[in-house]
């Protein structure tokens, strides 16, 4: 991790009130990307982590049963609360939590992050992947820098003192050693995609039958 999580928190809090501003064209498809995929039904309870101020808690609100949203930030949760009063949301609820200690409580159906893992290093993202399997979702939703194999190191789409992506192929091992099925991977740069992974759930009675 290049930065402490108190780091990232503090650098994050800092920018919050124009954290939404001036975003790139690359940023706005990956949110639509990841919203597209998260897919919720009204029954469903869905967790987004690295939350930030909102962009896929907030889009997702009107579709899903409710909403957790999850930062480290407190200045990045204010704009999110904020953001949710003003739309009448009243189905989401922000509050503190990390990637290795989400602090959600009870059933879990899609887990989102966008533009937030790679702050992580390689093994800390591997962890954080775990724990996010941990919560037991169908289906894991991921939006962020990550590295296609021709991507440009020296044209980075990151800011290479504070972020650390990883690889498209780092992560296919993540999702898959975490238990999820790897079901899309939409490139939208060569330094940025969505990767959706499924929960692989086995059939009891199949496992039971012999015969097979
Ligand atoms: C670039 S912003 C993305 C925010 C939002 N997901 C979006 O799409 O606009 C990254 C966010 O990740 C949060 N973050 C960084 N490290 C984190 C961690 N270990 N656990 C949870 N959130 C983290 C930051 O506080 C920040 O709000």
């Amino acid at each position: 991790m290049r930065k402490t999580v108190e780091e990232h928190a503090a650098r994050f809090t800092e920018q919050a009130a124009s954290y939404d501003d001036d975003k790139r064209p690359e940023y706005h498809a990956c949110c639509s990307l990841v919203v597209d995929h998260a897919d919720p039904t009204p029954k469903d309870r869905l967790v987004d982590l690295g939350t930030g101020t909102g962009a896929i808690a907030l889009a997702l609100a009107p579709e899903a049963g409710n909403v957790v949203g999850r930062d480290i930030s407190e200045g990045m949760l204010e704009q999110a609360v904020a953001k949710a009063d003003k739309q009448g949301c009243e189905n989401v609820e922000f509050g503190e939590g990390r990637f290795r200690e989400p602090n959600v409580e009870g059933r879990v159906d899609i887990v989102t992050s966008n533009f937030a893992l790679h702050h992580l290093d390689d093994d800390a993202k591997r962890a954080a992947i775990h724990t996010i399997a941990d919560l037991e979702p169908r289906r894991f939703v991921l939006g962020d820098v990550m590295l296609f194999a021709d991507a440009d190191p020296d044209d980075p789409f990151y800011t290479p003192a504070v972020d650390d992506p990883a690889t498209v192929g780092a992560l296919a091992d993540m999702f898959t050693d975490a238990g999820f099925a790897l079901t899309a991977v939409e490139r939208v740069h060569e330094q940025v995609g969505v990767l959706v992974g499924e929960r692989v759930t086995v059939d009891r009675e199949m496992t039971e039958d012999t015969s097979l």
